[in-house]
């Protein structure tokens, strides 16, 4: 056959029935040769209009060789017939575009003899022509008969494997006509009738246009495409491609695939509601849109303990859309009831209960027919002594932190203390708590008593110790290493303590004031706690627990007044934070870190916060299931989590990871759902990215980055990962634990005001 015969041949695989109709006449340049399996006759083509002679009609006309009709026919045919073109005219080169041929239906008509005098310049229909149609329309006939009516669906079919094949994947061919459909990401059907087997499948490359019966790097092939300018000819071609199995139809489940689809098993794409399904996307809350569908909905269940709860991270450089998708997520979790924590470290969220008015975002809400709305019970809580970035705010809470829920030994991590400064904390931290006990300040009885003895000092501090109480010991033991302190307790056994103690050491020390201007200085160290009522007492139980090396309880006692300096443990007029508040359903509590420029602050802030709130999720959910009842879920989001959580941060804080590491393996049963959001997922170690479960990826540039991710997320193919360096802003890839695979989805643009970070 010619080469310029296969624009017009037909693909593998086409359906007969729509094929070009043949029809015997004389074979010429440019004519159409039917679909492989029928009728092998040549059709000459007619060449309308302007056409060069001999170009080959373009493909998806009528069927050339029938006569046109003259006037409307008793029976019209499906689609009208040109004029016979008595002589087909020598080859060019100049074909027509390529398509490939449509052909009216095999019930098409003969049209019928003229019957209006408009017609009257065309000759009536020869009866041998008529006679030629008869006969193709019987065979059009038979050839329907032959075809198995579900084939009449299928968009493609597998092919012969090769050495060159993987397991689970497979590759499927399919018409120029049809591999529109095998859109990337598309889910398919492959029914391998051969041995009656049904497999699930997902397009994850291509569709790929090959050339049929030529190679495409041929010089052929490459000629007509180089000389794309001059000449209009091209070779017919087919789509290939890649399917990744996603399992057997088994029982109406998806199972592992022992087999693979056998050759020329037909391909059929899943609708979108079927392909939903398969995708697993189902229940309320509605993140956005998966890409490639129309309406498409990437879909989670938010009271479905298996997804929110096993931890979510949100990724990407800055611009992709973090924020976006985290304002998006809030406004969706308040709404399904979810209480919602937000460490907000720049304070972008202090404003989310008013309605975004960002023109892009609200022509992006118009564009998804969705409303900007703020979220409605917003509460915002920040450190005593800072300011928010929404101070006017009706529900504003001002917060101290406990000195006794923190760990001493994440204390010790969090001021990077040395192992002698460690080693002295501890020894005063222990001497404290036999003064609280001497003090009657904790514990007071039994029930106290009992609750001692449980205290977990890895995950929480001792009740009711303050940051005071630990400076009054420390101060004594200074004290008693000073000159004075020395001599004291040489003459102790005479006389009560009398001098002014270490406590000089602290240049903000306020009692320096008090006691300045009194003829004789007070003695002993000098306390400000409860301790101050019986110095002796302190005096007595440090010298019990005696240390040495006055240079390291000097920089202990450095640390602690930098702590004490930062004014927010156990300030009277603040209250601390109200965790059971913050667990309330659809309450949204921001917590605005924007004024404390201090990541060593902020932690101490998430740590606090973050086992406040497990301990009291902890507690609710004993009671709920004592009483069988159901329990709020809880989303606590973490922006900048980097920040809190990075490799160096965590090899520095093993405790403080331990806690975080803790909520989460906990959370999973608590319904306590964390989110990270980090553009620096490098700095992530892989105990914390392995806490997680779900991601949503935006735009990541940098390809380290990103094959750490791919390690760290490992159900997401190659296909997807490649897109991920060209992501708008909004759009992510995102990986579900309800999904059955990872789907690219435009985020839906946040419809509540977010405030714009410097
Ligand atoms: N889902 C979305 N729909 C429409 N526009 C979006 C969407 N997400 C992001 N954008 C656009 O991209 C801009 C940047 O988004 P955003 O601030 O959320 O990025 P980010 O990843 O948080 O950046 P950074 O790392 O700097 O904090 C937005 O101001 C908005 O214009
Ligand atoms: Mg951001």
């Amino acid at each position: 056959m010619a080469d310029d015969d296969k624009t017009y041949q037909a693909s593998p695989g086409s359906d007969p029935r729509t094929a070009p109709m043949a029809v015997r006449g004389p074979s010429a340049p440019g004519a159409v040769t039917p679909p492989s399996g029928g009728p092998v006759r040549t059709v000459p083509v007619a060449v309308p209009g302007p056409r060069p002679p001999g170009a080959p009609k373009p493909p998806g006309g009528p069927v050339a060789g029938a006569p046109k009709p003259a006037g409307p026919p008793a029976t019209p045919p499906a689609r009208p017939v040109p004029p016979v073109q008595a002589k087909a005219p020598p080859p060019s080169n100049t074909p027509p575009p390529a398509r490939p041929p449509a052909a009216p239906p095999p019930q098409a008509k003969a049209p019928a003899a003229p019957a209006s005098p408009r017609n009257d310049v065309l000759s009536p229909l020869p009866e041998k022509a008529l006679g030629e149609f008869k006969e193709l329309e019987t065979l059009a006939k038979a050839s329907s008969l032959d075809l198995d009516p579900e084939l009449e669906k299928a968009v493609g079919f597998t092919h012969f494997d090769t050495s060159a094949s993987e397991d689970n994947l497979i590759t499927v061919l399919t018409t120029r006509k049809d591999m529109h459909q095998l859109a990337s990401q598309t889910l398919v059907r492959v029914k391998s009738r051969e041995d009656k087997r049904s497999y699930l499948g997902v397009v994850v490359r291509g569709p790929f246009s090959e050339p049929d019966a030529i190679a495409a790097n041929s010089t052929m092939a490459v000629g007509v495409v180089v000389q794309g300018k001059k000449m209009s000819y091209t070779f017919d071609y087919h789509g290939r491609a890649d399917i990744e199995i996603l399992g057997e139809e088994v029982g109406g489940a998806l199972s592992a695939p022992k087999l693979r689809p056998r050759p020329k098993s037909p391909v059929f794409v899943l609708d979108e509601q079927e392909s939903a399904r398969v995708l697993g996307l189902k229940g309320s809350m509605c993140i956005g849109m998966v890409a490639g569908h129309e309406r498409m909905e990437a879909r989670l269940d938010p009271r479905d303990k298996s997804i929110l709860p096993r931890h979510t991270g949100i990724i990407g450089t800055t611009g992709g859309g973090k924020s976006t998708t985290v304002a998006t997520l809030i406004h969706h979790a308040q709404a399904a009831g979810i209480a919602t924590i937000v460490f907000d470290v720049e304070g972008e969220y202090t404003h989310v209960d008013q309605p975004t008015d960002h023109a892009a975002m609200l022509a992006a809400l118009a564009r998804r027919g969705q409303k900007a709305e703020g979220v409605k019970d917003l509460h915002i809580h920040h450190l005593t002594g800072r300011d928010s970035r929404n101070p006017r705010h009706k529900n504003l809470h001002r917060f101290s932190l406990n000195f006794s829920s923190l760990s001493p030994y994440a204390i010790s991590e969090i001021l990077g203390m040395s192992e002698a400064q460690q080693e002295r904390f501890h020894k005063a931290y222990d001497v404290t708590k036999l003064l609280l006990e001497d003090f009657k300040i904790f514990p007071r009885n039994e029930e106290e008593h009992q609750q001692m003895l449980d205290v977990d000092e890895l995950s929480t501090g001792y009740p009711r110790m303050t940051l005071q109480h630990i400076l009054d010991v420390v101060n004594t033991y200074l004290y008693t290493l000073s000159d004075e302190g020395k001599s004291e307790s040489k003459s102790r056994s005479k006389s009560p303590s009398r001098r002014r103690g270490a406590a000089e050491e602290d240049p903000e020390s306020e009692e320096g004031a008090d006691s300045e201007g009194g003829d004789a200085p007070p003695r002993g160290p000098q306390l400000k706690s409860e301790f101050r009522g019986n110095p002796g007492r302190v005096l007595g139980r440090v010298m019990a627990q005696s240390s040495k090396n006055e240079i390291s309880w000097k920089a202990l006692m450095g640390k602690l007044q930098n702590l004490r300096r930062l004014k927010i443990f156990d300030v009277d007029t603040a209250p601390g934070v109200d965790h059971g508040a913050m667990l309330e359903p659809g309450r949204v509590s921001v917590i605005d870190l924007s004024d404390t420029d201090s990541p060593q602050l902020n932690n101490l802030v998430i740590a606090d916060i973050l086992r406040g709130l497990q301990e009291t999720q902890e507690a609710r959910y004993q009671a709920a299931n004592a009483q069988g009842k159901s329990i709020t879920p809880v989303l606590i989001v973490l922006e900048e989590a980097h920040e809190f959580l990075s490799a160096s941060r965590i090899s520095q804080m093993p405790v403080l990871f331990e806690q975080v590491a803790k909520i989460a393996k906990r959370g999973r049963k608590r319904w306590l759902g964390l989110v990270f959001v980090t553009q620096l997922p490098q700095h992530l170690p892989n105990e914390v990215l392995g806490l997680l479960n779900n991601f949503i990826i935006h735009k990541i540039t940098d390809s380290s980055v990103i094959s750490r991710m791919q390690k760290t997320a490992g159900s997401i193919d190659e296909s997807l990962w490649n897109r991920v360096s060209r992501l708008a802003p909004g759009q992510a890839l995102v990986s579900f634990s309800n999904f059955t695979r990872p789907l690219m989805v435009a985020v839906d643009p946040a419809p509540v005001k977010r405030l714009l970070v410097d």
